[in-house]
């Protein structure tokens, strides 16, 4: 964890030292101050459920699933920590004090584990680590549960973590093929409280791009509007939830057509589309991923929404191929067909067959949302590619085009022009629900929808 060599508290070089008078006069005279008796996570109802999911499939075994390590960004800064997923799955704590902490499942007989959190308590107010330590420190970075209330909180037995490293070895989540295999394939399938945080983060997210088109005057007007509009979405998503999911894409004009578009540093032109890739983040980590193409002058041009149509025909036949049962590949076959079908209409392409339209398109038209942007990505093929949809999965559906300024097979009115639909789904008993259509996908339902947000 980049820890210093040294075991005092982690202080600054230009922090001052501490007197002999000063360190008695810090030690006492503070107050009692625990934390409420009812902070029980809600998700703690559901975590031993999923922790004896993981149980059944290493009975016997030791499994560790760190929260992970706090991240040096320049000297005595950190980056801001995010738990890993599989721990705050496991576990539901998702804080930014959970850096270094570890789940241990301790076999506990052949068939069940016994969980055990290893975790740095409160600072005691004894010794410096309060009020010096830069790391943690609770004047520095605030108050962590002492072991009794971690335990309250989790409903989990903890220990210090300083017990950690005397455990013996077992199968460690980071290290492990088969326990992250099977964490990225246990939480394929979401259940209802997992829908409700992303349905609020899409909600979030929808309120930010709403933010995003009141906030296009002031965006157009500045040198980097890309990056005013990186900056409203921030606001929103750090305001409703932990932060965005994902670094925003903020792409205007042929920025679009660079699939991960994250410098943002582009000015904004009113005569071009932007696309705008974002998500909220929830408290609980659970995050949002909608893509909307918008024109910044409030109307599509011609071209812009011949473009525009055939990108959303993609995604009306994608978003129908959902369902309990269909391969994972067909709604991205679905979307392709279309594409297509449509290069071919134009005269971009000699025929619709083969897959010559994949330098039009680059990328494959959705996947599996939840904790991370692209959820449950060490599941086996046969399990998430080259598997079918279950009831509880959500995913995302974002077919697009990307006509590069400098591709010589496209008319020159069409080079430049990037598009990009991207919606949240989840799988329903007999098809999909659309959790992402508050916000207008039609180029009639974004003219108007613009126009409302602009006007006065
Ligand atoms: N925002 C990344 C993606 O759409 O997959
Ligand atoms: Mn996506
Ligand atoms: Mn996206």
């Amino acid at each position: 964890m980049d820890e210093p060599a040294t075991t005092g508290p982690r202080t600054g070089s230009h922090d001052l030292p501490v007197s002999e008078e000063l360190a008695g006069f810090m030690s006492g005279q503070w107050a009692a101050s625990p934390l409420p008796g009812d902070i029980r996570l809600p998700v703690a109802r559901l975590t031993p459920a999923r922790r004896a999911r993981l149980s059944a499939r290493f009975p016997g075994e030791r499994l560790i699933i760190p929260a992970g390590e706090l991240k040096v960004r320049s000297n005595d800064c950190d980056h801001r920590f995010r738990p890993h997923s599989a721990y705050a799955w496991l576990t539901g704590l998702t804080g930014e004090e959970q850096a270094g902490h570890v789940l241990v499942l301790e076999p506990d007989g052949p068939h069940r584990h016994e969980a055990v959190l290893y975790v740095r308590p409160r600072s005691p107010r004894v010794g410096e680590e309060f009020y010096r330590d830069r790391r943690y420190g609770e004047f520095w970075v605030g108050r962590r549960p002492d072991l009794a209330e971690a335990e309250r909180m989790a409903g989990i037995r903890c220990v210090h973590l300083d017990e950690y490293g005397r455990l013996p070895s077992g199968r460690v989540a980071s290290q492990d093929s088969a326990l992250a295999t099977a964490l990225s394939e246990l939480r394929l399938v979401k259940d209802s409280w997992e829908v409700d945080q992303l349905q609020q983060a899409v909600d979030h997210t929808a309120a930010g791009f709403e933010d995003v088109v009141r906030a296009l005057p002031r965006a157009l007007a500045h040198p980097r509007g890309e990056r005013w509009i990186e900056g409203v979405f921030g606001l929103r998503a750090r305001a409703e939830g932990n932060g965005t999911g994902y670094e925003t894409i903020a792409a205007s004009g042929a920025h679009a057509c660079v699939l991960h578009w994250i410098r943002n540093d582009g000015p904004l032109d009113a005569r071009d589309l932007l696309l705008l890739d974002a998500g909220v983040e929830t408290d609980t980590l659970y995050t949002a991923d909608i893509t909307r193409t918008l024109p910044l002058s409030g109307r599509f041009t011609s071209v812009q929404r011949q473009v525009y149509d055939l990108v959303l025909a993609a995604q009306e036949a994608g978003i129908a191929a959902l369902k309990p049962g269909a391969a994972f590949r067909d709604f991205h076959q679905a979307c392709m067909r279309v594409i297509a079908e449509g290069l071919a209409e134009w005269g971009v392409l000699k025929s619709a067959e083969g897959d010559l339209h994949r330098r039009y398109t680059l990328c494959s038209s959705g996947h599996m949302l939840g904790l991370d942007v692209h959820d449950c990505a060490r599941a086996r093929a046969e399990a998430y590619l080259d598997g079918v949809l279950e009831e509880g999965q959500v995913l995302t559906v974002e077919p697009g085009l990307y006509l590069q300024p400098d591709d010589e097979t496209l008319p020159p009115e069409l080079r430049g022009i990037g598009v990009r639909i991207e919606d949240d789904l989840v799988i329903t008993a007999d098809g999909a629900r659309l959790m992402s259509g508050a916000l207008p996908r039609t180029p009639d339902g974004i003219e108007e929808w613009m126009g409302r947000l602009t006007d006065g």
